[in-house]
């Protein structure tokens, strides 16, 4: 059965929730049916996992190593929970963030290794592999004034704690990774409005829906 796996990343306040929200109303009113998912989270034990991670529900430091096992635990969970059953149904699973996070996050930004992280990955994911990485692209200051209103409210967390140099490497390193794989990823400009954004990737994602067969009247 045919299946498509896409995934959504970029830095903090790239609107890479707010985008997978609208493609899966895209693909609905093209009669597609998707799985949304998110990491971390997407399962009970994810969930639980990205509370510890972004809440510092354990109450002490975490340290970098431990740290990216936890998103290694929650995706593993995840792919062999809710990725690949969904996958192996036919649907079109779309995740708002996945394996490149941790490449990115974890392995340049963190300085845990690149390499290492791809190795680490690699035993999480086992055949879930996306066949179209969105990167959207932000400015690190525009993302965070983005989320000025939502730290407002709810702080911010721990990731987001991080300093502006960090959240510099986490976007050099998305580039340097679009760079690596370019068939797998497409690079969208997502400093403009959000309608322009998804535009954007409603146009990339038709086309490789309509490539791989699953999308009929494709020629409009
Ligand atoms: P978000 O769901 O709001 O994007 O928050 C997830 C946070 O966790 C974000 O700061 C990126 C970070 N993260 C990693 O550092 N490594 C990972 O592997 C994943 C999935 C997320």
């Amino acid at each position: 059965m045919k299946s498509f796996f896409i995934t959504l990343e970029g830095p903090e306040g790239s609107g890479k929730s707010t985008q997978a929200a609208r493609l899966v109303k895209r693909l609905a009113d093209a009669s597609l049916k998707a799985v949304r998912t998110r990491e971390p989270g997407g399962t009970p034990t994810g969930e639980a996992i990205r509370e510890i991670l972004q809440r510092d529900k354990a109450g002490e430091p975490i340290v970098p190593e431990a740290e990216a096992l936890l998103f290694a635990a929650s995706r593993a969970q995840l792919v062999r929970r809710v990725i690949l059953p969904a996958l192996k149904r036919g649907r079109i699973v779309i995740s708002d963030r996945f394996a490149d996070s941790t490449t990115v996050y974890q392995g340049h930004a963190r300085g845990l290794g690149v390499e290492r992280m791809l190795d680490l990955n690699a035993f999480a994911v086992d055949a879930a592999a996306p066949d179209l990485t969105i990167l959207i692209d932000v400015d690190v200051r525009l993302g965070f004034q983005r989320l000025a209103r939502r730290h407002r409210k709810s702080g911010r967390d721990r990731m987001e704690r991080e300093a502006i140099e960090f959240h510099e490497n986490v976007r050099q390193g998305y580039l340097n990774l679009a760079r690596r794989y370019p068939a797998r990823f497409r690079v969208v400009d997502g400093s403009r409005s959000s309608d322009a954004v998804e535009a954007d990737v409603w146009k990339l994602v038709k086309a490789r829906l309509c490539a791989a067969g699953l999308l009929t009247g494709c020629s409009s």
